[in-house]
């Protein structure tokens, strides 16, 4: 998977304070339903706190690229056992690997409809490495080892303290 550049990084910073996350959250969610009323069933009836928690993990992973070498950009490391752990949670409630291809794309649709006149090609492609890898930390398994730092528990303490404040959990 590419790494980004420190140029998406930015163009995904400033697209994200531009957005009207709860107008995107909103419009996700009722076209998600509309088109693929299968996966309805797995949600709870009120949606407005699920889609505040949804938008601030986008705000999360945003700020959560590391400069790795070369001016190129990955998930930080100690993000990744969270996400896994978020991943699992999914798959307990029925969801599949083909449900994130459905909602990714999705996604972007909505984040163009709703923004067109700021979406730049270079804004599209940075929300599309961003999503992907978000998929794939929450897809990964967790005895992927190699994939955690050695202070994995005490980093994920932290997380989870990170997350309660984010998530407002
Ligand atoms: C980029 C991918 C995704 C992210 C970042 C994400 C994020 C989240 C978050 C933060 C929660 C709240 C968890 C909590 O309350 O602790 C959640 C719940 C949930 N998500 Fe996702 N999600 C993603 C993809 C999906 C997909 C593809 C589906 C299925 C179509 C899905 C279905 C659900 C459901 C059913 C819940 C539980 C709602 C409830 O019972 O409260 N999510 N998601």
């Amino acid at each position: 998977m590419e790494n980004l550049t420190s140029n998406q990084v930015a163009a995904l910073k400033k697209s994200l304070r531009q957005l009207d996350t709860e107008k995107l959250a909103g419009e996700f969610y009722e076209t998600l339903f509309t088109r693929f009323p299968q996966v309805k069933p797995m949600f709870p009836t009120d949606m407005k706190e699920l889609g505040i928690k949804l938008m601030s993990v986008f705000e999360l992973v945003i700020y959560s690229f590391e400069e790795k070498s070369h001016n190129q950009f990955s998930l930080q490391d100690t993000l990744i056992k969270p996400m896994q752990e978020l991943g699992k949670q999914h798959e307990a409630k029925g969801v599949v690997p083909e449900h994130y291809t459905i909602a990714n794309n999705l996604l972007l649709e909505v984040l163009v409809k709703q923004n067109k006149a700021t979406f730049s090609a270079e804004v599209e492609t940075s929300w599309k490495l961003a999503l992907e890898h978000l998929t794939v930390a929450m897809l990964s398994r967790n005895d992927d080892k190699a994939l955690l730092p050695a202070t994995e528990h005490t980093l994920r303490d932290t997380f989870h303290s990170i997350m309660k404040k984010v998530l407002r959990k």
